[in-house]
């Protein structure tokens, strides 16, 4: 409860802040109440205290009011602009904005907030600099203003109409043209605007330094961690690893003691702590349900694609047939896929070269005669008896093939070891820092260390780094 000059104290600030756009200062509150500033001070740190306005310490006109009727204020992350030319800015929440629960429809829903840029949408009432609050969803009706992504690198707010042959994108401004979008070219909903709030850049808050998340000083190098990836990467300094070898939980298709999965905290952090230059190799697979795949191994390398890395190589991994997916109608099941994204241009590729040709010749210089009667002088290539590899890699799977140690086998959905290697080799130097977030029976970590190279490793689950730590104690590692 406020006393009456408490109140008195709230309504003035959200007075101002409804009219200004912004927070008053505490000279500004004093002046007005005909106060000392330190007074002010006294009765901002008392409404701060009662939880009826956020403030950040050191930072001015950084206060934020919280509902009067006790309605909770739910934290949005603020994703950046929405303009054209780039992406939403997917790659770290620092910022959120405040907003009363009732203005979020859907209690289950995602949301973020844009900043709008531009007027295309003025008479929707969506104006320049304007934050709008979408909710994440892939689906729109008719008439409804949607995030879209267009040509996988452009987004754009419009009102979305599908319409017989194409989908249109209209703008809410006479004086722009409709965007028509035909078949065939890269489209997606990435969400619908269910509110638009006009000035209030005031409940634009940074999140407060996560104090009680201590970083590491350095990498805890060649070390197995136990804990959820995403908030283990958050204390990992950034731009530390060289090399990501990693297989997440695949739909729901093995079960690893039923712990959840934050694939999009995972995406952002790794992209975080990897190296400009950096490799992540992601190995998945996706569920089929009801003769339907899920399609999760695209929409991540999409995603992955949204945070920022590069999709250097869309790689197979072939093995032993695994059985029809749920019924006799498919193909024998036989791969996953190996995305090989990088944070830019890869800094590191060697590049195997283990195939063989069927033989082998030294280059040599000749002539050949032009019909003009002159010689021209030739210079033939050799070719060695190897060659480099394709994008497809066969191992041979199961007891006795994928790991060289019985341990590894207590894990549901080991590695082979041979394909971590060939990877490691890959994009990796000896002395680099080679990460597996989600080691599993650690044998990303094992062939590091096997390869010269140093590893990190965690996992959720307090078993699997128990069997990790075992299965490197047996080879001294
Ligand atoms: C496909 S397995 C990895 C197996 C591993 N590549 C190997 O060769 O043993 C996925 C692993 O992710 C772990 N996991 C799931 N969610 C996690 C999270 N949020 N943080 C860390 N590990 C997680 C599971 O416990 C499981 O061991």
């Amino acid at each position: 409860m406020l006393t009456t000059r408490q109140k008195q104290f709230n309504d003035f600030i959200r007075k101002i802040i409804k009219t200004k756009g912004v927070a008053p200062s505490e000279r500004e509150v004093a002046r007005h109440f005909r106060i000392s500033a330190s007074t002010a001070h006294e009765h901002l740190e008392t409404l701060r205290e009662k939880g009826y306005v956020y403030k950040e310490r050191g930072r001015a006109r950084s206060m934020s009011v919280i509902e009067p009727n006790g309605e909770k204020l739910i934290l949005v992350p603020l994703l950046g602009r929405i303009a054209a030319g780039r992406p939403i800015e997917a790659i770290e929440d620092k910022k959120m904005i405040a907003v009363p629960q009732s203005r979020l429809p859907f209690p289950n829903g995602r949301y973020y907030a844009l900043q709008v840029t531009g007027d295309s949408m003025i008479d929707a009432n969506i104006k320049d600099k304007d934050t709008v609050l979408v909710k994440e969803q892939k689906t729109a009706e008719n008439g409804q203003t949607v995030v879209a992504l267009l040509d996988s690198n452009e987004t754009t707010l419009k009102k979305f109409y599908k319409e017989q042959g194409h989908i249109r994108l209209q703008p809410a401004n006479k004086n722009y043209e409709p965007i028509i979008v035909r078949s065939g070219r890269d489209f997606e909903i990435q969400g619908i605007v269910i509110d638009t709030m006009h000035g209030e850049r005031n409940v634009v808050m940074q999140l407060p330094k996560r104090e009680n998340i201590e970083s590491y000083r350095e990498l805890p190098l060649n070390k197995v961690i136990c804990g959820d990836a995403v908030n283990i990467m958050q204390r990992m300094p950034e731009n530390s690893i060289d090399l990501t070898v990693t297989s997440p939980p695949y739909d729901e298709l093995r079960n690893y003691n039923g712990y959840m999965f934050d694939f999009e905290g995972m995406a952002k952090g790794l992209y975080r702590v990897i190296k400009d230059g950096g490799v992540l190799v992601w190995v998945v697979g996706d569920q089929t349900v009801k003769g339907n795949e899920t399609g999760t191994s695209f929409r991540q390398a999409l995603y992955f694609k949204q945070v920022g890395f590069n999709l250097f190589d869309t790689m197979i991994y072939l093995k032993t047939p695994r059985g029809a997916v749920g019924n006799n109608t498919a193909y024998w099941q036989t791969f996953e896929y190996m995305f090989v994204l990088s944070k830019g241009t890869p800094k590191t590729i060697n590049l195997l070269k283990d195939r063989e040709n069927k033989d082998e010749r030294d280059g040599d210089r000749g002539t050949k005669r032009l019909s003009d009667g002159s010689l021209l002088k030739l210079k033939r290539a050799g070719y060695s008896k190897y060659r480099r590899r394709t994008n497809v890699w066969e191992y041979l799977i199961g007891k006795g093939h994928s790991a060289s140690d019985n341990i590894a086998y207590q894990h549901p959905a080991i590695f082979p070891e041979k394909l971590v290697q060939d990877h490691i080799m890959s994009w990796s130097n000896p002395g680099d820092v080679v990460l597996d977030p989600m080691c599993g029976s650690g044998t990303t970590c094992k062939m590091a260390a096997l390869n010269k190279r140093q590893y990190v490793g965690c996992d959720i689950s307090k078993e699997y780094i128990e069997l990790t730590r075992k299965r490197l104690k047996s080879y001294h590692l």
